[in-house]
């Protein structure tokens, strides 16, 4: 079949294809960049223009485009064997070979078994069965609800979906799964508590523990949460909190879940979110930086005490997983990816280039009228953009101007996310200060510009 010319691919797009998280009617009115290519942290359009690809493909890219180690080792892969199934008796070495180096990564959090999967969803799905068949195997089978944070991302099949904490990503699929309960996040910029970070981690650890004590602690199986929460806004925890959480997980013997889908391999300038927090969790969950996302992984990872329980039981199968998991071309991506973040120390790239984009940040927003918040870690960071910065008053939906200051540096080549008017940086870990510069230019000019479009009404 003859290569469809590029005239062709710019008339359909949006035409036959229903996109994710979008509306379609506006799509089809405002049509997705078309991208072509990529190289470490540049993509280029259909057309040629060249970006910085502020938001790392979709926090995923976490060792940049186009890395030939790691296209080498899967066109290595692609060559010797392109599929086997890790059902009923069979394996392959690349999965084995990735299981060793994960629980190799995760030895400070305890982690001693990998289970995978394809993509972050089915990795918290994954999470929520073991925690439901380890406490049926621990003979507590009553301990089945699963707690979350308000503004939490889980993904989106039935059992994440239930967890998220953003209404707007639930709604439209309710009634959602029994047994799911959520708590108050310890969002500092906005909450009804304090200012005081410290105080705030308090309160909210105090409220998760009321509400467990509330459903009863024998019935609940898992506490889970991000690091740092991302879809939801970006939103950095005080760093007493998550050393509170385990402390109220053990007093009432839960299980504790981190869904390292984003933080997990560098992104935040620790390798792992729990690590920069300082706290074991008994479930990690990951996908994304896994492999930059040169092909769908996911992966559970889980410590000794689930593992015995399944040990020590007869018979616990685990009636779980599916054809693609553990593809052997993932596997092989994800192994050449992570020799990367660990050779060229991406998390430390993360930390210091991560640390001087917030120092930018900082001095813009001295300057810039609209924003009203700017938070992070390493390479993860968030710019909150309000109407007014002494109420903290939001812009209303009418306003986009969010969406519109994120069009203007998309026109000038700087892609960078907006989530209900909160930018959400997550480039590939590679980046440069001078790309910082970059981007920062740009950012600051689409506020200026936007800024005196939106005062003259
Ligand atoms: C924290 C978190 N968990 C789970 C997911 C779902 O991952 P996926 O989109 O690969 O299914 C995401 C996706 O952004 C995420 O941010």
């Amino acid at each position: 079949m003859d290569r469809i010319n590029t005239k062709d691919i710019k008339a359909w797009n949006a035409e036959y294809m229903f996109h994710p998280f979008a509306d379609p009617n506006a799509i089809a009115k405002d049509k997705p960049l078309i991208i072509e290519e990529g190289r470490g942290a540049l993509v280029f359009d259909i057309d040629g223009k060249e970006y910085i690809d502020g938001q790392g493909g979709l926090w995923n890219v976490n060792a940049g485009h186009g890395r030939k180690e790691i296209i080498e080792a899967i066109t290595a892969q692609l060559n010797k064997l392109q599929y086997y199934s890790l059902f009923g008796g069979t394996t392959h070495g690349p999965a084995i070979e990735l299981s060793k180096l994960l629980v190799d990564l995760t030895a400070q959090e305890g982690m001693t078994q990998a289970f995978f999967s394809t993509g972050g969803s089915e990795a918290v799905e994954s999470a929520m069965k073991l925690a439901r068949q380890y406490w049926k195997l621990a003979g507590k089978p009553e301990r089945t609800k699963f707690i979350s944070l308000h503004r939490a991302y889980h993904g989106v099949a039935f059992g994440g979906l239930s967890a998220n904490g953003t209404p707007a990503f639930r709604q439209a699929f309710e009634p959602l799964m029994p047994g799911f309960f959520r708590t108050e996040t310890p969002y500092v910029y906005r909450n009804p508590f304090t200012d005081d970070p410290a105080e705030l981690a308090h309160i909210c650890a105090t409220l998760l523990d009321r509400l467990i004590e509330d459903q009863s602690p024998n019935t609940v199986a898992a506490f889970i949460a991000e690091p740092i929460q991302g879809a939801g806004g970006l939103i950095v925890p005080p760093a007493e909190f998550w050393p509170l959480v385990r402390k109220v997980c053990d007093k009432h013997g839960i299980l504790l879940i981190a869904d390292e889908v984003v933080t997990g391999f560098g992104r935040t300038g620790s390798m792992f979110g729990s690590r920069l927090w300082g706290v074991a969790p008994d479930i990690m969950v990951f996908a994304k930086g896994i492999n930059s996302g040169y092909v769908p992984l996911g992966a559970t990872m889980f410590n000794a005490r689930i593992e015995q329980a399944f040990r020590k039981a007869e018979n616990a199968w685990f009636m779980h997983g599916n054809t693609y998991l553990a593809h052997p071309l993932a596997c092989a991506a994800a192994l050449a990816n992570l020799d990367i973040v660990v050779k060229e120390d991406l998390a430390a790239n993360a930390a210091s280039v991560g640390g001087y984009f917030l120092d930018r940040l900082n001095a813009m927003q001295q300057r810039q009228p609209h924003v009203g918040d700017v938070r992070g870690k390493g390479l993860m960071i968030g710019v909150e953009l309000v109407a007014d910065k002494k109420t903290k008053a939001a812009f209303t939906s009418d306003d986009q101007f969010g969406a519109k200051v994120s069009k203007r540096c998309r026109d000038h080549g700087v892609l960078v996310r907006n989530i209900y008017d909160t930018f959400i940086i997550s480039p590939p870990l590679i980046l440069t200060r001078a790309q910082v510069d970059r981007m920062v230019d740009v950012m600051d000019e689409a506020l200026t510009f936007q800024t005196r479009a939106y005062a003259k009404g």
